[in-house]
């Protein structure tokens, strides 16, 4: 049996698992991660991408951010449209110069693998985390199955950054915490093309035929998605309809749609879901297997860095000065974010998805808020901070 001793032991090596074994290990913390699949499957598993100006500081600040400044497309502004009219929402002008870059996740992981890896981190890939013991102590333990084997991590804190599926979040004891959850009447058909963007910056559609997204990828390789039933499924929906569609529902006067090869195509439901504790003893929880919201404000990742940030101040404070304080305090600096993300993203949803037909009162409440962007300076900005990401500061 592997019996393996750290400081802190990590299930999962997503964004949140990754980028806290680096930053503790900055710090001269010691961790060990644990990640179920293979290296090949996390670094080609594809997602959103699109970072907030606080996590590109945090990658930037942690050195792993050469290939994101070379590789990412930095974006002082976003499209959003109803019915074929477009407006502008910039950045610059109403969040003083913040921005956001546009980046694969599955980048993102290849640049935090290979700095853990070359600085000598350890990781365990393909090795399945099976229970957290004794989190109530002052030294837990995680036991896990590698290589047919079974180990153990001994440790003085588990975070579980193990995702929405993982062991993390089912370990917590049920009456710790309530659940929230809710899911849409809705999925996204996602594809990756070989052809150029038609817009330097995202647009996000409403039209009466559902949501459309257009983003991006690189010079020449765009991401788009397209609102669909949650029973709707891959074989309905041939390259030219998605084409056709696309073209539809992002479509304005003057504007055209550029199409290309699909060489990735999936549908993914919407949910929003979370629970309102993070910890319980030395267990915490990170990222995606204490929240989960619809990708409609591009929110996933930059919560998952977010969580880690907190935690690292309270792992630091803890080696620093024994003490517990901010560790404790966890739950609630990273509730706040959470909830605003959820928020965030509900908004955006409950705004550009169809719901009820034209004339209804939901439909023409779109409507009204849609027209409120182009006319009020404040509502446009509301926008903007949210879509940029609010500073550390003004939730601390
Ligand atoms: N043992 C070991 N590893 C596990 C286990 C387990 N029992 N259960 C899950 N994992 C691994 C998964 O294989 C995955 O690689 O935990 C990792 C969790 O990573 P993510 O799902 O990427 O979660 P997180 O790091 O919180 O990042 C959130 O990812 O899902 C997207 O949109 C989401 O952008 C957001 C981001
Ligand atoms: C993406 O590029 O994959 C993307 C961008 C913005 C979103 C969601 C996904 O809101």
């Amino acid at each position: 049996m592997k019996n393996i001793k750290t400081q802190v032991g990590i299930i999962g090596a997503g964004p949140a698992g990754l980028t806290l074994a680096i930053w503790l290990k900055k710090n001269g913390i010691d961790s060990v991660i644990l990640e179920r699949k293979s290296r090949e499957y996390i670094e080609n598993r594809t997602r959103a991408g699109l970072l907030e100006q606080n996590t590109v500081d945090i990658f930037k600040s942690l050195g792993v951010a050469d290939r994101l400044i070379e590789k990412g497309l930095e974006h002082h502004g976003v499209f959003l449209s109803f019915n074929g009219k477009r407006v502008r929402v910039p950045f610059d002008e109403l969040t003083g110069g913040r921005k956001i870059t546009v980046y694969g996740q599955q980048e993102v992981i290849k640049d935090l693998v290979a700095d853990w890896i070359s600085s000598g981190g350890k990781i365990y890939f393909e090795a399945q985390a099976e229970r957290i013991e004794d989190f109530e102590t002052n030294n837990p333990k995680i036991k896990f199955i590698h290589e047919e084997e079974e180990g153990m991590i001994d440790c003085d804190f588990v975070i579980g950054c193990d995702g929405f599926h993982g062991i993390g979040r089912k370990t917590l004891p049920k009456e710790s915490y309530t659940e929230y959850s809710h899911c849409y009447p809705f999925s996204w058909l996602g594809i990756l093309a070989h052809v150029a963007p038609s817009s330097e910056e995202l647009i996000y559609a409403y039209h009466e035929n559902g949501f459309a997204l257009s983003s991006l990828r690189s010079e020449n390789i765009s991401r788009l998605y397209l609102q669909v039933d949650n029973n709707d499924s891959l074989e309905n929906w041939s390259d030219e309809r998605i084409w056709e569609e696309l073209a539809i529902r992002l479509g304005t006067e003057g504007w055209e749609l550029k199409t290309g090869p699909i060489f990735e195509k999936s549908i993914t439901p919407m949910r929003g879901f979370m629970i309102d504790n993070l910890q319980f003893g030395r267990l915490f929880l990170a990222g995606d297997s204490a929240h989960i919201v619809p990708p409609t404000g591009g929110k996933g990742l930059n919560l998952a860095v977010a969580d880690v940030k907190h935690l690292v101040d309270g792992l630091l404070d803890f080696y620093k000065n024994n003490s517990m304080e901010t560790l404790n305090g966890y739950t609630e600096t990273a509730l706040k974010r959470i909830w605003r993300a959820q928020d965030f993203s509900n908004f955006m949803t409950a705004l550009f998805h169809k719901q009820e037909e034209h004339g209804s009162f939901q439909y023409s409440m779109q409507a009204a808020k849609f027209d409120y962007i182009a006319i009020s300076k404040a509502y446009a900005t509301t926008i903007a901070e949210n879509y940029v990401g609010l500073p550390f500061e003004v939730f601390e």
